[in-house]
Formats: structure tokens, C-alpha cells, sequence
């Protein structure tokens, strides 16, 4: 898709309504490669990727599923088989991590940093003809699934988003989008 009419139309597409098409190793190393062309203040390169093929979603699926339990312990095992299958829902995953490094460039702007790999990631998915979408769910907020993930909760790493990637059935209609004239005004003194 030309690349102007990509970013005017970008959307969103639920891994349910994903092809179960997995994107091949060449597409996938651009995808990562245009993810994290981002702006990185530091050059400290504050994120990491972790990738999941259909096998290494369904350990991860496994492992979710067993600290649902723990955490739920009257699940049932329907809510329980919903969790091993929430990482397996599109042909492929890539959980980014939000991994700051102590020091002189401020924390927020590493973090924000690692939500540019994750829209980057949507674009690339996008120019490549697949579908993404950015979800966090309940399981970028536990510090033993982040564990699991390589990060480090002590030292401020977070999940910055999970990507499901796959290919596109049908082009999803538009959304509402907000109005640019609430949301880009001309700044004025008084701060409005
Ligand atoms: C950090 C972040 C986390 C998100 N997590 C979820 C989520 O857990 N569940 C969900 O339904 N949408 C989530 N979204 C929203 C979707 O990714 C998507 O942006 C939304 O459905 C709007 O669709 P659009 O991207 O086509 O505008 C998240 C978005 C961001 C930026």
C-alpha cells in the first residue's frame, strides 16, 4: 500500500478476525527492522522484542494459563482453556518490552520510546499486507509473566504492548476518530 494512504487509513484488526496467515522469516525481519527504526533519545535502544512462533505461543499460552490458576484458584476450566489460548490467537506475537536504562535520559521518554516500536511494528505489519493490533490485557500487568518475558520488574520494565500479527481477511470500516480541531488547537498564553 502506497505509504501515505497506509498511515491516513490505518486500522486495527482483532485476531479473531486474523487469516491464519504467519508472516515468513524475510517479512518478518523487516517488520522488526522498520519496529525499531524509532526516535531513541540516548541511542539506548530502552526495549526488547520477544517472538513467538505458534510453538512458543502455546508454552506461553501454557504458562498463562497456569498463573491464571494460582491467581484464580475457583477457575473453572473453561476460563482456564480462554487463557492458555489468549497468546495463540493470531499466527504470530511479538511482546515488546519497555526496558529503561538508569541514568541521565529521563525514564518516560525510554518509555515512549518503546510505544514508538509498537506503532512502528502496527506500520510495518501494515505495509507488508498484515494485519496488528497493539492489546496489553491482564497479562502485561503480572511481574511473573514479565519475568518469564526477560524483564525486570525491580528495575522498571514493563510491557509496553503484546502485537498479534496476521494476515487480513477483510479490511475493518473505520472507527470514530477524534476531532482535530478539540485535539490540535493553536497554543495560547492562557495555557487552553
Ligand atoms: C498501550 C495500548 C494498549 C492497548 N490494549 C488494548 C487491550 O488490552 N484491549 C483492547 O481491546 N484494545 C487495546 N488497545 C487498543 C487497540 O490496540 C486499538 O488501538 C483500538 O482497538 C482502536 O483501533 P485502531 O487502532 O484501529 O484505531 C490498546 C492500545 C494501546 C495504545
Amino acid at each position: 500500500m502506497e505509504l501515505l494512504t497506509g498511515l491516513q487509513t490505518r486500522r486495527s484488526v482483532a485476531p479473531k478476525d486474523m487469516a491464519e496467515t504467519a508472516p515468513t522469516e524475510a517479512q518478518l525481519a523487516q517488520m522488526l527492522a522498520i519496529a525499531t527504526r524509532v526516535p531513541d533519545h540516548g541511542k539506548l535502544a530502552p526495549w526488547r522484542l520477544r517472538l513467538f512462533d505458534k510453538v512458543a505461543q502455546g508454552t506461553f499460552g501454557a504458562m498463562i494459563a497456569a498463573r491464571y490458576q494460582f491467581l484464580n484458584p475457583e477457575a473453572n476450566e473453561a476460563h482456564i482453556a480462554f487463557e492458555r489460548a489468549r497468546p495463540t490467537r493470531a499466527p504470530y506475537l511479538v511482546a515488546v518490552l519497555s526496558t529503561p536504562v538508569q541514568g541521565k535520559i529521563p525514564v518516560w521518554e525510554q518509555q515512549l520510546s518503546a510505544g514508538a516500536v509498537c506503532l512502528n511494528l502496527l506500520h510495518g505489519c501494515n505495509a507488508l499486507g498484515f494485519g496488528a493490533k497493539w492489546l496489553t490485557e491482564w497479562i502485561a500487568y503480572d511481574a511473573e509473566i514479565l519475568k518469564a518475558l526477560g524483564g525486570d520488574p525491580a528495575k522498571g520494565d514493563a510491557v509496553a504492548g503484546f502485537i498479534y500479527i496476521g494476515g487480513i481477511k477483510e479490511i475493518p470500516t473505520d472507527r470514530e476518530r477524534p476531532d482535530l480541531v478539540t485535539v490540535a488547537t493553536p497554543w495560547q498564553a492562557s495555557g487552553q
